[in-house]
């Protein structure tokens, strides 16, 4: 079974005669540990199509099937657990919370999943270190460069021990220097914890890292490529 596989997943936003087909049947499988890149022009449904794997919005037909489980079956409630247990994200905007510290940040989604406090706290210091930011664990979000807020993302995303993570545009506000570094970092966790990465990005670093290589265009998979 794919860890991943949605069919014919249909989103069309807007009314009448101005609807766009943001997704238009799309079909996908994507197995554990693969290092996925969703490439394509600006509107072509990159965003859409990861914001439908994540379970974040939900397809107008077809179906994503996540382990097996179906999310679109399960209530709000049941959807954000699901997400909580299954997915993590990393944004462009990194989507880190001001108010607190790197590892209160890395620590939140812990605490949400229950896990204690010395626990979660050892938890997120540990990762903190493995994304090259031990030592940093006290300064808040406007305290870092945006390279090592970024770094932060990844390490509450990756804490979580989700089973998939997803990144739009990871790299967008990021200088060229720090990006490479970032997606260094995103590779090699890649190959010591076998995480799944499905990223969406126009950045020709990252689809330069492309494991597997789909190019979107107008909603639908127009190649996917897996390089050898
Ligand atoms: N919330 C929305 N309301 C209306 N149209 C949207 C919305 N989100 C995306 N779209 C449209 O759907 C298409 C796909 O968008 P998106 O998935 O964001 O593409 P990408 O991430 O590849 O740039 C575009 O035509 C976009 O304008
Ligand atoms: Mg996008």
């Amino acid at each position: 079974m794919a860890l991943i596989e949605t069919k014919d997943l249909m989103k069309v936003y807007g009314l009448g005669e101005v609807s766009v087909k943001a997704l238009d049947g799309v079909n996908l499988k994507v197995e554990k540990g693969e290092f996925l890149v969703l490439a394509g022009r600006s509107g072509s449904g990159k965003t859409t199509l990861l914001n439908m794997l994540g379970a974040l919005d939900m397809p107008d037909s077809g179906t994503v099937r996540i382990h097996g489980e179906e999310y679109q079956q399960l209530s709000k409630n049941k959807r954000a657990l699901f997400r909580l247990r299954h997915i993590g994200f990393v944004f462009q905007a990194y989507n880190l919370i001001r108010v607190l510290s790197a590892r209160e940040n890395v620590a939140y989604v812990l605490e949400l999943q229950g896990m204690a406090k010395a626990e979660r706290l050892e938890r997120a210091d540990k990762w903190l270190e493995e994304v090259g930011l031990g030592g940093f664990g006290k300064r808040r979000p406007d305290q870092l460069s945006g390279g090592q807020q970024q770094r932060v993302a990844v390490a509450r995303a990756l804490a979580a021990a989700p089973d998939i993570v997803l990144a739009d545009e990871p790299t967008a506000n990021l200088d060229s220097t720090t990006a490479t570094e970032l997606l260094d970092l995103l590779v090699e966790l890649n190959e010591t914890h076998n995480t799944t990465f499905i990223f969406a990005s126009h950045d020709p670093d990252v689809i330069s890292r492309a494991k597997r290589l789909i190019q979107m265009q107008d909603g639908r998979i127009a190649s996917d490529e897996t390089k050898g």
